[in-house]
């Protein structure tokens, strides 16, 4: 139950302001987002690729109001791309975005996005490694799409993130397996209307492996976003079964969340990205990590009464 009120907070402006002026909000926060800086985050990318990891990169930010903020985001990226530069990683390090950043939602926001990500997607290609477009709420992916189908005809490695939880996805899910496509499958992390997405859990646990095994079975690349072992254990006899290669397919998981379950498959011989954010924008991103798990809240609730 307190997983759509905190959803709903995660929009609110009113809410943003107060927790992000409480003085112990930092410390919870830290658990999920482990910088604000590129330098910051810099040592931790070493570190865990140096344990095997690989590692999607995420500048956290959304709903920008400013063409101005959209021209910042992209340089944020970039600074990023410039750094990874140095470290060599090749595809051990990709970038996610979110269009929203990039000025989707602003006017001619179509195209104001597309500009925007354009330079990130070509800074990437030109140090070995890609993009992958993160899905947001469900009125914005129409857009996403169209981008990223326009960015695969100069970068056909660019990828994009598809969400169990929505009627549309098992079509979209063919379509982009038809196509050969990068995709990242998730359950999906906003609030969405009944009319539009699936509300139970168990009902989006039986479309997510559904989508599965349209991907598995396709012609892209899978990735596989979710903490939840039961799904991860499919996913492994699903690629099985449709004679993929270890490196034909890849988990991910978000940095902070079932930190030994990363070592565990990645000892096994899976790719294992560990989807890291940082910066200072985090609101929306931390509100989302709340809602998943009300441990979490708990948690921070707890740490804000102890001070
Ligand atoms: P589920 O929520 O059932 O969790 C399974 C288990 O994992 C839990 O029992 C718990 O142990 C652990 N867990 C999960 N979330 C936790 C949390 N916040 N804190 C502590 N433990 C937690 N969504 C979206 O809409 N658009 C996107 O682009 C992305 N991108 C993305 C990238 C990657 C790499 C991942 C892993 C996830 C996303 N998501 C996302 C978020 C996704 O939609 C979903 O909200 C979360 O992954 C939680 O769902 P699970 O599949 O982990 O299952």
């Amino acid at each position: 139950m307190l997983g759509p009120v905190i959803l709903a907070a995660s929009r609110s402006d009113r809410m943003r302001r107060l927790i992000s002026a409480a003085p112990v909000t930092k410390q919870v926060v830290d658990r999920f987002i482990p910088g604000e800086t590129v330098d910051e985050v810099v040592p931790i990318i070493e570190e865990l690729t140096g344990r095997g990891l690989e590692l999607t990169m995420d500048v956290v930010g959304e709903d920008i109001t400013t063409p101005e903020q959209a021209a910042a985001a992209r340089d944020a990226y970039l600074q990023l791309i410039d750094r990874l530069k140095d470290l060599e990683l090749g595809t051990e390090a990709e970038m996610s975005v979110k269009l929203s950043m990039f000025g989707q939602a602003l006017e001619n926001g179509h195209e104001l996005a597309l500009a925007n990500v354009r330079p990130v997607v070509e800074a990437a290609a030109a140090i070995g490694t890609t993009v992958t477009l993160d899905a947001e709420d469900h009125t914005t992916l129409d857009s996403m799409f169209a981008v990223h189908e326009e960015l695969r005809k100069d970068f056909p490695q660019t990828g994009c993130v598809i969400q169990a939880y929505l009627f549309r996805t098992e079509e979209d899910a063919r379509r982009l397996a038809a196509s050969g496509s990068r995709v990242r499958i998730v359950k999906g992390a906003y609030k969405e209307p009944a009319s539009v997405a699936y509300q139970q859990k168990a009902e989006i646990d039986k479309a997510y492996v559904r989508v599965m095994r349209t991907l598995m079975e396709g012609e892209g690349y899978p990735m596989i976003g979710s903490h939840d072992p039961r799904l991860i254990s499919i996913a492994q006899e699903l690629a099985r079964r449709a004679g993929r290669k270890l490196d034909e397919y890849e988990f991910q998981m978000l940095y902070g969340i079932r930190s030994d379950e990363h070592l565990r498959l990645a000892a096994e011989g899976h790719r294992m990205r560990v989807y890291t954010a940082y910066g200072t924008d985090w609101y929306g991103y931390f509100m989302r990590r709340l809602a998943e798990k009300p441990a979490n809240l708990r948690f921070f609730v707890r740490s804000m009464v102890s001070k």
